[in-house]
């Protein structure tokens, strides 16, 4: 199993979704590949933004070690299943995609918690510190939904 979460600039939402996802898959003795990326590129290359590794040291979580990359066409290949944060990155996989079955396998991250309503994950990017943690809270929960569906 290969999941990969989607934000637009992979250095705030999906590098989080990322561990956590990981932590949880770990903790649960899940063999299941994780990987982050943004639609966007604008940060390739680079770690998450210090606010976002900073509230997840908070929360006991080291994210220091990923680096920013562009979502591609090609993820729809190595990757099962595919979760995105907003509608913005929605509409951005989906111009990629090929096939209807590549957009069977994408999903708002928060339809896990919050089942048909395609939440967003509200970008904390240009907010204050606050919304890191709402940030971490939302994505949290969701991961844990996803990992108790996946290993039932
Ligand atoms: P993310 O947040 O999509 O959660 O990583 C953002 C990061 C950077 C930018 C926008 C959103 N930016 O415009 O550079």
């Amino acid at each position: 199993m290969k999941v990969l979460m989607v934000c637009l600039g992979n250095i705030c939402r999906s590098p989080l979704a990322e561990g956590l996802f990981r932590q949880k898959a770990e903790d649960n003795n899940m063999e299941i590949d994780v990987d982050s990326c943004g639609t966007s590129g604008y940060h390739n290359g680079e770690a998450p933004d210090p606010r976002t590794t900073d509230n997840a040291r908070k929360n006991g979580l080291d994210l220091s070690m990923l680096r920013s990359r562009k979502f591609h066409a090609s993820d729809f290949d190595t990757f099962d299943l595919i979760y995105v944060m907003d509608s913005s990155n929605y509409a951005n996989v989906k111009a990629l995609s090929r096939s209807d079955s590549d957009m069977e396998k994408v999903d708002f991250l928060l339809n896990a918690t919050f089942p048909g309503e395609n939440r967003a994950v509200p970008d904390p990017y240009f907010g204050g510190e606050n919304g890191f943690q709402e940030v971490y809270d939302l994505v949290n929960d969701a991961c844990e939904q996803l990992i108790q569906k996946l290993s039932s």
